[in-house]
């Protein structure tokens, strides 16, 4: 049990990092992005509703609105790759496919921000983007000021075609050329998860300097094991990765799945508190006009939207394994004398039938605040009153989590020392039991 309380201790000491100072992205960042949905869908006679264009975004900045999205936080609606002509204009500039966005993006801005919205804009530091349009290289500045003139309000730049050794000047760069411009930007930057994979040692106290958030590893796809793969590799690089995160830069594992094809409505509850703990941005992907509204209610559960935006911005951890239970943490405000209070996640990894029992103390969960804790059930229906319960570090909270499912649960630490003294008696020993 040692071993996970050092990994909270290493989250609690996240701090004296120096971020990008523009102001933004004070909590992570909560959207919508096309990517994991739409993909390069360009065939808009055979697909005229998915295919990446000015009507797919525009319907999508209505329906963030319309269904109650944006209330919820959901404020960027980001294009990714696939938006461009396939040549810059005779004057060298970025263009538009003119087909597909026939008005143009400072029109497509324009509308999202009628809305009362965000716009975010794709590209790329190397000669061409992923799917072979044209990138910033060798017009860094130019483009920059491109994105201004359009009022973009959030830049996604993403590595394909370049020099993985020469990212950390490059983004830096692109970086400053941004604030140039004058307008602030959030600048999202891919460049670990490139080095990552070339194994390279990557220099996040520059990243956290000169980027809001970063994508560390490869791109989601829509299936639980995407969800695992990329959660195992948080845990692995947890312990040097969460002290880089805090309010104006975060770790970025890419967008929830939730509302699409591949998650089950357990797993992507078990997304949705991964994502929260880890203080991930939230960017959905997924058709706006077709989510079940059960998957609604995760993507818009109040209580867990404002851990996700919690003003302290720690990155949670994975602080234990076992029985095929993960079981994560993550310290949130209020704080009372150095005691945090902390989100806890019990995510089953296990695939056979029945749920999983699981016992702890909250000492063992490293929850140790005297005057105790009230928990909260994160996913009880808001529709009902959610109990809260009382617990004191002797408290033994037992989960049942179901295949590849999720208890989700807030301990709130209890500032002055309640008076009732049965109060306490009665807490003491006891089993607070969550499904
Ligand atoms: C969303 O789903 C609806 C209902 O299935 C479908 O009619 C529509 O074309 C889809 N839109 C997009 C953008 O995928
Ligand atoms: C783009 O430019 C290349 C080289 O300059 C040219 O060969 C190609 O025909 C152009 N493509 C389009 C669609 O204009
Ligand atoms: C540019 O950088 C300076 C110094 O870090 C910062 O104070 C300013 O807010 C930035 N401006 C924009 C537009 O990002
Ligand atoms: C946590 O709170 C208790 C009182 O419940 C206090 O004695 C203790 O010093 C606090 N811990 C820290 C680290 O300040
Ligand atoms: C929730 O609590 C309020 C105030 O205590 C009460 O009036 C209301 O009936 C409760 N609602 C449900 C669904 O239990
Ligand atoms: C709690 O458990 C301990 C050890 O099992 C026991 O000594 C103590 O009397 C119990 N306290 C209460 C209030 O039940």
């Amino acid at each position: 049990m040692l071993n996970f309380l050092i990994a909270v201790t290493v989250a609690e000491l996240a701090v004296g990092v120096t971020g990008l100072d523009n102001g933004l992205a004070l909590t992570p960042p909560m959207g919508w992005l096309a990517w994991q949905r739409y993909r390069c869908i360009t065939d808009c006679e055979t697909y005229p509703d998915e295919c990446v264009s000015e009507k797919l975004f525009m319907k999508a900045a209505d329906l963030l609105v319309s269904e109650g999205y944006a209330d919820a936080g959901y404020k960027y609606l980001i294009v990714d790759d696939c938006w461009l002509a396939k040549n810059r204009s005779a004057d060298g500039k970025l263009e538009a496919d003119k087909t597909r966005f026939p008005s143009g993006i400072k029109a497509l801005a324009d509308y999202v921000h009628s809305k009362g919205l965000k716009f975010g804009l794709y590209q790329d530091w190397g000669e061409k983007t992923c799917a072979g349009y044209p990138g910033v290289r060798g017009k860094e500045e130019m483009d920059a000021k491109q994105f201004a003139e359009w009022e973009v309000d959030y830049v996604k730049l993403d590595g394909c075609y370049s020099n993985v050794r020469d990212m950390d000047r490059g983004y830096v760069e692109f970086g400053q050329h941004l604030n140039q411009t004058g307008r602030p930007m959030v600048y999202s930057c891919s460049w670990p998860a490139y080095q990552e994979d070339k194994g390279m040692r990557i220099n996040y106290a520059l990243m956290a300097k000169h980027c809001n958030l970063w994508r560390n590893y490869g791109d989601i796809d829509d299936s639980w094991t995407s969800v695992t793969a990329i959660s195992d590799y948080f845990a692995m690089k947890q312990e040097f990765w969460a002290q880089y995160a805090g309010p104006g830069h975060w770790n970025d594992p890419d967008m929830l799945l939730i509302g699409n094809f591949g998650l089950s409505f357990d797993q992507s509850k078990s997304q949705m508190a991964i994502w929260t703990v880890l203080a991930a941005p939230l960017m959905m992907s997924n058709n706006l006009s077709n989510v079940c509204p059960e998957f609604k209610e995760i993507l818009q559960n109040k209580e867990i939207i404002k851990i996700s935006q919690d003003a302290l911005g720690i990155q949670g951890t994975r602080v234990f394994k076992d029985k095929g239970i993960d079981i994560w943490t993550r310290p949130v405000e209020p704080v009372h004398h150095g005691n945090y209070s902390y989100a806890v996640a019990f995510v089953s990894r296990r695939e056979d039938g029945a749920p999983t029992p699981y016992k702890i103390t909250l000492e063992d969960l490293g929850l140790k605040h005297h005057f105790g804790y009230t928990i909260k059930n994160l996913f009880d229906k808001p529709t009902s009153n959610i109990t809260i319960h009382f617990a004191l570090p002797k408290t033994v909270v037992r989960v049942r989590v179901i295949p590849s499912g999720v208890v989700f649960l807030r301990f709130d630490v209890i500032a002055t020392k309640l008076r009732e003294d049965d109060i306490y008696n009665g807490a003491l020993n006891k089993t607070v039991t969550f499904i």
